[in-house]
């Protein structure tokens, strides 16, 4: 069909106007993050510091970040009541991101934290040094067993599993809970995220080598209340500081308690 040229030159305009349009909302959301990571790749490969920083960042997670996460564990748990008196066990603590937050917030000896990952631990136990907290006492264990096999210690106020529990199936997150209930105490309280939506992470994803996992509040509260613990969705991470450009941002923090209150031990 024959267009008359001055409507086609209408629609050209058009298109070319929602082709900008298009470009422009791409640059206004993506572009940020995009030009940090590019200036972050050229920087880890000329200045030292700029690479140790991108080789803890690829223990935990998104690159670039890692003031902001900090931040975000650090607060979270002050908006959950934390004080510098209560005891904080820290499963899969990593290179401790936030680790190093808590422990400078805490009294001495309040600290623990446990991770499969021993190469983590030992980022962790540097930053310690370099950060001037050994006279802290934190307590630093590599568990495959939650601390089953490691820990003592009990009544904890505290117990904190940021960006973990979708690392572990079924099987992997009844064996937690079990460890969760004995170590909480009585009135003590758990914090750990699932994945949340929208996002774009699917079963078959995978990060350093394990896999994702999709729980939701009500699958995990199936398997908490197998040992006894409740479960409350609090929502989206975003809410307590995560920045909510960075992937995993709309995940939901679940909160744990014991069902029943128990006697201190
Ligand atoms: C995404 S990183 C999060 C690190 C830290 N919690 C944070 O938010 O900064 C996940 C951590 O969980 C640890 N992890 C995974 N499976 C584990 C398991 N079964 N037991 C203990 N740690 C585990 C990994 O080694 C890694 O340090």
């Amino acid at each position: 069909m024959l267009v008359p040229i001055s409507n086609r030159s209408g629609q050209s305009i058009k298109r070319v106007g929602a082709m900008f349009a298009k470009t422009f909302r791409y640059i206004r959301w993506f572009a940020p993050l995009s030009f940090k990571l590019k200036r972050y790749e050229i920087a880890r490969r000329i200045f030292p510091s700029a690479k140790r920083q991108y080789e803890l960042d690829s223990m935990v997670g998104p690159w670039g970040y890692w003031e902001e996460l900090r931040h975000y564990q650090i607060t979270a748990l002050k908006t959950f009541g934390m004080m510098p008196h209560h005891r904080l066990l820290d499963i899969g603590c990593g290179p401790l991101q936030g680790g190093i937050a808590f422990i400078r917030y805490l009294d001495a000896v309040k600290y623990t934290g446990i991770d499969i990952s021993q190469k983590s631990l030992d980022a962790g136990l540097q930053l310690i040094e370099e950060a001037g907290l050994s006279s802290k006492e934190p307590v630093l264990l590599r568990s495959d067993s939650f601390g089953k096999n490691e820990l003592t210690e009990r009544n904890f106020d505290y117990i904190w599993c940021s960006q973990m529990l979708y690392h572990l199936d079924e099987g992997l997150l009844e064996k937690l809970m079990a460890q969760v209930a004995k170590f909480l105490a009585p009135d003590g309280r758990f914090y750990g995220d699932i994945i949340g939506y929208p996002n774009e992470v699917t079963e078959s994803s995978s990060w350093n080598g394990f896999p994702f996992y999709m729980h939701t509040a009500e699958s995990v509260e199936k398997i908490a209340r197998r040992s006894g613990l409740t479960v409350r969705n609090l929502g989206q991470i975003s809410s307590y500081g995560y920045p909510s450009e960075v992937i995993l941002g709309t995940n939901n923090i679940l909160e744990l308690a014991h069902e029943q209150p128990l006697p201190r031990q």
